[in-house]
Parts: C-alpha cells; structure tokens; sequence
C-alpha cells in the first residue's frame, strides 16, 4: 500500500520539535533480557559502535558495507565484525535482526529499493529500521540522490516497511554552508561541527516565527549570524519584520516546517508484524 499524505503527516511527533541525529533512534529501543541483534547498514568505519553499546552493552553488532568508499578505507579498527557486500543482497537469513541502523548512507547507495526490501526480510517481525539520510545536502562522498521526506518514506512504505516517525535533523541551509565551506572552498572551519549536536541556525529561526521559542545567548547569535549572511544578498532583516507569524504553532507543525526544509532526516520505520493493521 503506498503512503497516504494523511499517514506522512501522522508520523510527525507532537512531543517536540528539536532537531535530532539518527543517533537518537538507538536510544529508543529498549532493553530485553537477549541481547540486541543490529545491523549497522552503510557502517563507514565503525563510529556507531561506541554509541550503539552506550544504550545496549551486549550487542551483537555487525557493520555491513560494500567494498570500496572513502569511509570504508578509513577503517581502522578491529574491535568489531565488518562484512562485505554488493551493495544489494543482504548475505545474512530472514528475520535475522531486531534493528537496521543506517546513519547517512542511503543517498550513496546505487539501488535504494531493493535495498529497502532487502531491510524489511531481514528484520525480524515488529523489527526497526532507524537512521538518517540527506534530503537538502549538495554532492558529498560521491552521493547520488537527495530524498524528500515524502520521497523517502514512499520508498520504505512500499518495500513493506510502516512509517512510524519522522523528525528534522540539522537544517538544509547551514548544511549547505558547510558544504561551501569545507568541500568547496576547503576551508578549515571547525564552527559547524555542532550544529549536528544542537538547533542549527535555520531550525532556530523557524522556533523563533512559528513557536516564539525562547533562545538563549548563543542561539540568538547563531540566529544573528545566519542572518547577517542572508542579508548580504536578501533583505532578511526587512522580510523577518514584515513576517506576521500564525498563532502560536503547535510541535508537530513546527516539525513539519523543519523537516521540509532539513539537510537530514531522521526515521524510524518498522518491520510489521503479521496480522497486525497500522
Ligand atoms: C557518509 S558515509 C556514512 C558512514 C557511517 N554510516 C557513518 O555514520 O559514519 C556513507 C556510507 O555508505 C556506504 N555505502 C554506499 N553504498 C552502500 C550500499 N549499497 N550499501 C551499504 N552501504 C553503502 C559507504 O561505503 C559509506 O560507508
């Protein structure tokens, strides 16, 4: 069944709207007395590891990538188990995981929708694939696509995945600088390493309009960065006072403004179990 915009807007969370990271999704899985089964899909070096063990000590963790990628040649360490690929066929049997984790891969992978299927056969019934994935992000690591937030979850949705949340991470905008930036330019700037950790400039400025949040110093001086950038080309201190902001908008609509306009996705998709209806 293909994805209703009904559904889409369903699995926009109303809890809040900050910004989150793929790594957000490990830590809502719970503990059990197994251990964890999961498969780090597109695993680069290995990064996940650490932080997958900080929420689940004993996970049976498998980094699986294809053969050759610049993140795969900077792999160093042998704590962990790394398999290989083509890319497509997942080597492992049905219902094999509790989780795919996959932070950043899916705009490098050639065929996304084999894959996908792929994902769902080997989750195990009521399994998680989590993770996140460019949507506003230029040419990176030889990258191939850009997915929209509703492209995306078409995809998974019709590869027998159910959609179960979406959530905004850094911002379009400010991914784009550090593209410009650090790939472009090649500059040494460090300053946009945390703005995958905290709001960025942009998801700041929609609280700001839509929800009138509150910003503490350094916020408001990232805004004010971003918007001296902007104005150097538009008039963004004119149009920011001419904005008539809607009434107080909720967490989920807030969401939906940044995800539209967000550099990284972050999703949570399940493997449904059978006989159940969602
Ligand atoms: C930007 S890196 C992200 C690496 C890692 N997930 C991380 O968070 O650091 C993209 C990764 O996708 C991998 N990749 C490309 N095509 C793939 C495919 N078809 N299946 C799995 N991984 C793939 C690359 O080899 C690379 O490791």
């Amino acid at each position: 069944m293909s994805l209703s915009r009904k559904r889409l807007l369903q699995a926009i969370p109303s809890d809040h709207a900050r910004q989150v990271d793929a790594y957000h999704y490990l830590g809502r899985i719970p503990r059990s007395a197994q251990p964890l089964r999961l498969l780090d899909l597109g695993a680069g070096d290995g990064r996940s590891f650490d932080v997958v063990r900080l929420h689940h000590p004993d996970v049976e963790w498998i980094g699986l990538d294809i053969a050759d990628s610049s993140e795969v040649r900077s792999r160093t360490r042998t704590d962990c188990e790394f398999v290989t690929y083509d890319g497509v066929n997942i080597p492992f049997e049905d219902a094999r995981f509790d989780a795919v984790f996959s932070r950043q891969v899916f705009e490098h992978v050639r065929h996304p929708e084999p894959l996908l299927r792929e994902i769902r056969r080997v989750l195990r019934p009521g399994g998680r694939f989590i993770g996140s994935v460019s949507q506003l992000e230029p040419f990176h690591s030889n990258s191939y696509w850009n997915f929209t937030y509703f492209g995306f979850a078409t995809l998974a949705v019709d590869a027998g995945l159910e959609l179960v949340e979406l959530r905004p991470g850094i911002d379009g905008v400010t991914l784009t600088l550090r593209n410009l930036f650090l790939t472009g330019l090649r500059t040494r700037s460090r300053s946009f390493r945390h703005y995958f950790d905290r709001e960025s400039p942009l998801n700041l400025l929609i609280g700001k309009l839509m929800a009138s949040d509150r910003l503490d110093a350094a916020e408001a001086a990232e805004l004010a960065r971003l918007a001296s950038f902007l104005s150097d080309a538009f008039p963004a201190a004119d149009l920011l006072l001419d904005y008539a902001p809607p009434a107080q908008a909720g967490a989920r609509e807030v969401n939906a403004m940044k995800l539209r306009y967000a550099g990284h996705l972050c999703f949570e998709f399940h493997r449904p179990i059978e006989g159940e209806t969602t």
